[in-house]
């Protein structure tokens, strides 16, 4: 029954018959998905697991299909453990991470003194990235790992609920060990002793900064969505032999992270009308105008990092990254990651994917897959829903999907629009967009503007400044002049809160619709 591809077998024990199969994985350390933090709903903790299991109740069957039943996956959130079990695990994936970003970093009055190091680290909701630098600014070693946090939630919501039910302090744990075992492989890799680190700039979104400080996220979960601490401060607490600087954020959902962003594009420097975007599950953005910088947050989801997806996948070994339709030959081509056999499908590849469906017809301006009547009509099947399959492999983009990236897409530009509006600008007087993190690098310009997520004719304006958050910390750790530009960044931005505004409501319904938009 069990398929001998995976690489490696546990033998589990429960401590007590009918131990949840989850809390066993998080005592031993396995590191499993929770996508929805372990609520039943997405169908995503499948694993391979064979002996004394509780029995399949009828919800987590209808979240498994029949060829999972077949081939012994169960959902980790629902099995119970009866007595010995044994997990099969696939081969570790690769993860596209990016760790650099564009900025020409210069020393200042670095945070550590001469002779000792410091470490960058950005905590994404989905990644997290620690670089090592000397006291002369030279970058010695990174290293990067998926937030082993994902196993309480795919967002910040989840694992916030996750605290609320079960206990903050199991999370906050897990970013703190996972940061700790990240600079001992930083030093290593670097040939220094680890308590020769003594200094760090931690940046991220506002809830990731509370797990990470043991603060508790449980107010920026609900309105008026107040967050404990909105930070600036020093902490000799929490990694141990370091002071750790947590830059300032600016409210509960626009973090150090988007400011660190700000700060490394130095967009403040400059007279230019510019917007810069951090997508990821919430879309942080920022535009300046004439000296006006106003900022907000939009709740884009977790669907652009793969989560919701049917087969959605974060960027790592096999993922569909790439899609493209050559009307000459009347082929569907598509890349994977490391061109490994393909395995889901990541946000850049959905982006893509979407874009083609558009441009071919196979799918109208509201959403709406069409089966027959277009060029890709061979791959275009009907189960439960429309889904276009791509060619060879059983991996699909449904109806379903289309209407989350609609969704996630609509709310990003719904963000861009509101930014605008209060800036009284339209988005043609940008004179540049500035696109953060992996996946504003990965994505390719055309088809993000096709599908409506960046503002029409801008991709001759947009440049992707890659990890711009690690950067910024980066910047913070070696220079004093960026310590106090933070500051300033920080008390300038002009907070607009999207969930009462009048505007943006109108905007993110008019921004559903895939081309053409005509709201600017
Ligand atoms: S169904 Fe198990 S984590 Fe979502």
């Amino acid at each position: 029954m069990i398929k001998n591809e995976y690489t490696k077998t546990l033998l589990l024990s429960p401590v007590y018959p009918g131990e949840p199969l989850s809390e066993i994985l998080h005592r031993e350390n396995v590191d499993i998905h929770f996508p929805c933090g372990g609520n039943h709903t997405c169908g995503k903790c499948k694993v391979v697991v064979e002996g004394e299991l509780s029995e399949i109740s009828p919800s987590e069957n209808a979240l498994l299909s029949e060829e999972d039943r077949k081939n012994g996956i169960r959902l980790a959130c629902f099995v119970r453990a009866m007595g010995d079990v044994k997990i099969h695990l696939s081969k570790a994936l690769s993860s596209q991470i990016l760790t650099h970003g564009t900025v020409t970093l210069t020393t200042n009055e670095p945070l550590m003194a001469s002779g000792h190091f410091g470490v960058a680290v950005d905590i994404g909701t989905t990644t997290v990235v620690c670089k090592l630098y000397d006291s002369l600014g030279t970058e010695l070693a990174v290293s990067s790992e998926l937030n082993r946090q994902k196993q309480f939630g795919a967002d910040v919501i989840s694992r916030i609920n996750y605290g609320m039910l079960h206990n903050n302090e199991v999370i906050s744990r897990s970013i703190v060990e996972q940061i700790e075992e990240m600079l001992q492989v930083v030093s290593d890799k670097a040939n220094i002793l680890r308590n020769q680190i003594t200094h760090a700039v931690v940046t991220g979104n506002t809830t990731m900064l509370h797990f990470f400080s043991g603060l508790d996220p449980k107010s920026i979960g609900f309105a008026p969505f107040t967050p404990v601490s909105l930070f600036n401060t020093y902490h000799t607490d929490i990694l141990s032999g370091i002071e750790v600087y947590i830059p300032p954020c600016v409210s509960a959902y626009v973090g150090a992270d988007l400011v660190c962003c700000i700060l490394s594009s130095n967009m403040m420097e400059k007279k230019d009308k510019a917007l810069i975007v951090d997508i990821g599950t919430n879309g942080e953005m920022a535009l300046l105008s004439d000296g006006d910088l106003h900022c907000c947050s939009t709740a884009a989801g977790p669907a652009f990092e793969g989560a919701g997806i049917s087969h959605g996948s974060v960027a790592s070994t096999g993922a569909i990254s790439h899609v493209n339709y050559d009307a000459q030959t009347g082929l569907v081509m598509y890349e994977t990651i490391e061109d490994a056999p393909p395995k889901g499908i990541c946000g850049s590849g959905v982006v893509d994917a979407i874009a083609m469906l558009y441009d071919t017809g196979a799918m109208l301006p509201n959403g709406r897959l069409e089966i027959d009547g277009n060029p890709l009509a061979a791959m275009m099947q009907e189960n439960d829903e429309v889904e276009f399959v791509f060619p060879d492999t059983s991996i699909a983009i449904t109806q379903g999907d289309i209407r989350k990236i609609q969704l996630a897409k609509a709310a990003i530009y719904a963000g861009i629009i509101t930014l605008s509006e209060a800036c009284e600008i339209s988005t043609d007087e940008l004179d540049v967009i500035y696109l953060c993190g992996g996946f504003g690098s990965f994505i390719n310009l055309s088809a993000a503007e096709t599908i409506g997520l960046i503002p029409k004719d801008s991709k001759s304006r947009t440049v992707a400044l890659g990890n711009a958050a690690l950067m910024g910390a980066s910047m913070l750790l070696l220079d004093s002049t960026a310590r106090n530009k933070i500051r300033r960044i920080s008390d300038e931005c002009q907070y607009i809160e999207l969930s009462g505004h009048d505007g943006f409501m109108d905007n993110y319904v008019d921004s559903m619709m895939f081309w053409d938009l005509d709201i600017d």
